[in-house]
């Protein structure tokens, strides 16, 4: 089978490829929203059809204690390399949702680009394995074994995934795991991820008096929990951006000169960066490029602060608590457990005696770094050179994707992160897109890694 027969399926299929998708767009599976459990069933149900309609030996939605991951397999000959795909099919929620410009879960094709919530994130990159597979698995042509697991709380924390893939070791035993879920530098600069952060993400909470205050009768007088929490937050980092928590960057790997150089070889113009967020100048820690802070440098940021009076027109109130949620983005060797840790004693230390204050520890996951020796990275090379004609890029993220140092983990493999977004796909954000291009390209991109893959692990 030629490449270009592969194409050439693409092709015929795609009005057929993307609607598939659109109907997979079109369920609004927000796994942090508890009232949208149906639809993330609704999900589910409909990717286990889509499985066996692409020709899978087996597909299965195997129940966890959270939201169901849906399982399939085809093995064509045991004595082949096996790819296990991991996607997420949970999306983010949509707000604020009227600064998007079609509705979130109705797709809508501009300019070249799907616009719909999981478009890029995750659902358009995990479909075209599914993709990649029917064209594959049609044309009488699979190069590997291949198994999916497709899981419905992503977004959330993975909680569930980690304990079904300690106790189905067996079942998804493979070569290597391949994910689509990061984005590449450009569609010029085609990109392979190599590390990921991992996270620690808190809520803290301040109380000051036991209930609020008329700001005059008691201001002054009285600590406001507000003003001692900015305070608190501000102190948290210095004047050269680092972050002060004590033991913080204990555990950081320093890149040698040599890595540096390579992570500066990026096509990346910081004033093109600047000019796109509108913002005259970047931040971060001194000493580092913008590209360091974002993929080896660990950071700390205020996700959402609140308290006291913010409904309309003024209310003199000195009240009494404030809240904010605060992530730390973590690199190698620094561990999520240890870091919130060291914050959470921190936090405490610094409180001022006219506070009490609580720490919340939320969801958690450790950095990733993947090899680029190793056969399955060859094979993802190859794949790129064949396909955009360019030696892919290796880049470190700043996002995090948890499950990945736990496959390593658990399972003893690495991953592939063959990210097919950009990010100006905008996820997370209102009018999150994905190209088609890079939906139909990337279906194409698999395909080649799976012929490469398989033939470099024949020797
Ligand atoms: N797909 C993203 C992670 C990502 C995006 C990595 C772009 C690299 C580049 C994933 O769905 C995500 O949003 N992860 C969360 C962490 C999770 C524990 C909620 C994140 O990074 O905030
Ligand atoms: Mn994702
Ligand atoms: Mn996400």
């Amino acid at each position: 089978m030629e490449h270009t027969d592969f194409k050439k399926y693409i092709e015929e299929n795609k009005d057929r490829f993307l609607s598939e998708l659109f109907e997979l767009l079109k369920i609004p599976s927000i796994s942090s929203d508890s009232t949208q459990k149906a639809e993330i069933i609704r999900a589910a149900a409909y990717l286990k059809e889509k499985f066996e309609a692409s020709g899978v030996d087996k597909a299965e939605i195997c129940e966890t204690s959270g939201n169901p991951i849906v399982y399939a397999e085809k093995i064509i000959d045991p004595s082949l390399p096996t790819v296990l795909i991991y996607g997420h099919y949970d999306v983010q929620p949509v707000d604020p949702i009227d600064l998007w410009d079609s509705p979130p879960f109705e797709p809508a094709i501009r300019d070249e680009k799907i616009y719909a919530r999981g478009a890029a994130d995750d659902k358009g990159q995990f479909y075209a394995h599914i993709k990649a597979f029917d064209a594959m698995s049609s044309l009488n042509s699979l190069f590997c074994n291949v198994k999916f697991m497709i899981e419905g709380e992503e977004e959330v924390g993975s909680e569930n995934l980690g304990i079904f893939v300690a106790a189905n070791k067996e079942k998804l035993a493979a070569d290597v795991i391949l994910i689509s879920d990061t984005s590449m530098l450009s569609m010029d600069h085609p990109s392979i991820t190599t590390g990921l952060k991992g996270l620690s993400y808190l809520e803290v909470e301040v109380t000051g008096p036991n209930r609020d205050l008329h700001s005059g009768t008691y201001g002054g007088a009285v600590g406001n929990p507000i003003n001692i929490l900015s305070k608190m937050i501000a102190s948290l980092t210095d004047d050269n951006n680092c972050v002060t928590i004590p033991g913080f960057y204990d555990k950081v790997v320093e890149l040698s000169e040599e890595e540096r150089a390579r992570i500066a070889t990026a096509p990346f113009s910081e004033e093109a960066y600047k000019k796109e967020l509108e913002v005259d100048a970047l931040a971060g820690e001194a000493g580092y490029t913008a590209l360091e802070q974002l993929g080896i440098r660990p950071t700390l940021d205020v996700n959402g602060i609140w308290g006291g009076y913010t409904g309309e027109g003024a209310k003199t109130v000195l009240p009494s608590k404030a809240y904010a949620k605060i992530s730390m983005r973590l690199v190698p060797d620094q561990n999520s457990k240890e870091i919130t840790k060291l914050f959470t004693d921190h936090f405490n230390a610094i409180a001022p005696p006219q506070v009490k204050v609580k720490v919340m520890p939320h969801h958690g996951g450790e950095p990733a770094v993947t090899p680029i020796d190793s056969i399955a990275y060859k094979a993802a090379e190859n794949a790129y050179e064949e396909g955009w004609g360019k030696k892919p890029i290796p880049t470190r993220d700043g996002g995090s994707i948890p499950i990945v140092a736990l496959f390593e983990k658990e399972l003893g493999l690495n991953s592939i992160l063959l990210g097919l977004g950009l990010d100006s796909d905008a996820i997370h954000s209102p009018n999150e897109s994905f190209g088609v291009n890079n939906f139909l390209k990337g279906i194409e991109t698999i395909i080649l890694f799976h012929k490469h893959f398989a033939l470099l692990s024949k020797g």
